[in-house]
């Protein structure tokens, strides 16, 4: 594995490339979560690049932009042993210039659920995600496929949207939710819980265990389904629980193969998202 610190570097590196790449963008801090789309980028691609960056642009005053784990070294290990070609580390300065111009998440999608809350934050995850596909596929690979997480599943639709509107030349691979075995989604985040926090924090998950459970009942009702899940998340400080389709409209009943239930809420000081497809 070579670690590149430079947009140079990455260059003369994809330059050798024949063949497809499989892209993983990260903000590090990997976990299994991270590895599971590693894995699929190395199984059906030549090559395999791994991004570490944390974005400043899609932190919003306040929020963990200084305080966010960072853990390079093991990263890079973790990356080695998973097959990964080239690590992409670059800094805020060769990523960004003082003033630029930029990308507006589109308005519904961009301004409800996860963008109520953190108005600002899509804008800079797009703006971002936008210059490592160029970055990465600058020198033209025969395919390129990137992996995107579907934990934040608002994310992965608004990137969709944004190859879509672009133009972009990438297949984006959307990647399954990976459950520690006590059901909570893995997230960068889980390492500020404490015992008692993460047990509280279980709830997220259990919530979305009833939804379930509700439409296998053939309850199909969102109204009838969110009181359930709000039950369930009596010890959490919920900001939202939602059921939408796949292009993020509220929905009035469960539509199956198409509805995505999804949950927000912080436990202690550490907010938690999780969704399920169904
Ligand atoms: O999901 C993340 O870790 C980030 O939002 C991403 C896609 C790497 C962009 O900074």
């Amino acid at each position: 594995m070579t670690i590149v610190n430079s947009i140079e570097e990455l260059f003369a590196q994809t330059a050798q490339f024949n063949g497809s790449i499989g892209f993983v963008p990260t903000m590090g801090a990997l976990h299994e979560g991270h590895l599971s789309l590693i894995r699929q980028a190395r199984k059906n691609n030549d090559f395999v690049v791994v991004s570490i960056f944390v974005n400043p642009t899609q932190f919003l005053e306040g929020e963990d932009l200084d305080a966010y784990p960072r853990k390079e070294e093991a990263d890079a290990k973790i990356c080695e042993l998973a097959g990964v070609d080239v690590l992409f580390m670059p800094n805020t300065k060769m990523m960004y210039e003082a003033d630029e111009l930029s990308i507006t998440a589109p308005a519904i999608r961009g301004f409800i659920l996860e963008g109520t809350k953190r108005p600002s934050h899509f804008d800079g995850m797009l703006q971002v995600v936008m210059k490592l596909l160029n970055l990465i596929a600058y020198n033209k690979p025969t395919a390129f496929r990137a992996y995107f997480g579907k934990k934040d599943a608002q994310q992965l639709a608004l990137i969709m949207q944004m190859v879509k509107n672009y133009f972009i030349n990438v297949d984006v691979v959307p990647c399954d939710i990976v459950r520690d075995s006590d059901g909570l989604a893995l997230s960068s985040r889980n390492v500020y819980l404490s015992k008692e926090e993460r047990i509280k924090a279980l709830a997220l998950s259990r919530s979305l265990k009833k939804a379930t459970e509700l439409v296998m009942q053939k309850e199909f009702k969102v109204e009838v389904i969110k009181e359930a899940m709000f039950e369930v998340l009596n010890e959490v400080d919920v900001e939202y629980v939602a059921l939408v389709n796949r292009q993020f409209q509220a929905l009035d009943e469960v539509e199956i193969g198409n509805t995505i239930i999804l949950v927000a809420g912080v436990v202690g000081t550490t907010r938690l998202i999780d969704n399920l497809w169904i």
